[in-house]
């Protein structure tokens, strides 16, 4: 299974955060490489991706980001930097594609009494989760998943400036968080609830929100029922595509295999 990571910041607690998300998402986990074993395989190949070149990395946080990116690196996942996730650099096709977090880095300031900030915020946002949405079609699998994680403003219409009539992307609502994949091409499948967890600032600040998880899948046709079925007897569960658990009969599907045994 190949799975890409975009805009993993500074690269702390990579492999903790994707093995999380890979537990919610019923997928096999990222086990790192060891070329002692007996048949050196990886079930999950990982690319972990960032924006920013080195050097702005290091100005922005330190030594820290080259001691993860050669722990990563030792570890066997793949680390390119300079990729925008709204543009080319096709390392494709994966099976998941996950961007924790996105922003633009535009913050709004309580400050600025013409809240312009706030709507420059919302724009570029939009903007970038949009075209990280459409750059996708260059690096899914048909049927292939596409997460997005987001917290809090301007993501999230329930934030507080909603109060002073800031609407911001409203992506807890279904009907929007399916709008926005529909012109790329992506399913929506449903929110991920990742509950309160510690996530970071473009400025590498730690603060704690509701991480909200929005759900795609490539809206490659189904295959057929008979087909999945095939599948999931034929293969080991470590080796199942990605969206197998997304099929709308999976369930009926397992339920039929479960009868036969
Ligand atoms: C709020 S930080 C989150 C970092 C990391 N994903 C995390 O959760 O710890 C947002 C990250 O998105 C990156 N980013 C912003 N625009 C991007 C783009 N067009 N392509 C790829 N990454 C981008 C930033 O450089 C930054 O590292």
């Amino acid at each position: 299974m190949r799975v890409l990571l975009y805009g993993c910041g500074d690269f702390s607690h990579v492999i903790d955060y994707l093995n999380d998300t890979m537990q919610v998402l019923k997928l096999p986990p990222f086990v790192p490489f060891d070329p002692n074993a007996d048949n050196p395989h990886m079930p999950v190949d990982l690319v972990a991706t960032e924006l920013r070149a080195l050097t702005d990395l290091k100005q922005q946080y330190g030594d820290r980001v080259e001691q993860n990116i050669t722990a990563l690196r030792a570890n066997g996942v793949n680390v390119a930097l300079g990729v925008d996730a709204t543009q080319g650099n096709s390392f494709g096709p994966f099976d998941v594609i996950i961007f924790r977090n996105p922003h633009a880095g535009t913050y709004g300031n309580s400050q600025d009494p013409g809240m312009s900030s706030y709507l420059e915020s919302s724009t570029d946002n939009h903007t970038l989760f949009s075209g990280v949405l459409e750059n996708t079609r260059l690096n899914r699998e048909p049927r292939g998943l596409v997460l997005i994680t987001v917290v809090g403003w301007p993501y999230v219409g329930t934030h507080p400036k909603g109060k002073i009539g800031l609407t911001g992307l409203q992506l807890e609502v279904p009907d929007y968080a399916a709008a926005y994949g529909e012109p790329a091409g992506l399913e929506f499948v449903g929110h991920i609830r990742f509950g309160t967890k510690w996530v970071a600032r473009n400025t590498g600040d730690t603060f704690q929100a509701e991480e909200l998880g929005i759900l795609y899948r490539d809206n490659s046709n189904w295959l057929d029922p008979n087909i999945v079925e095939h599948i999931l007897r034929a293969t080991s569960p470590a080796e199942l595509p990605a969206w197998i658990n997304t099929h709308p009969d999976i369930e009926k599907i397992k339920a039929k295999i479960a009868t036969q045994h």
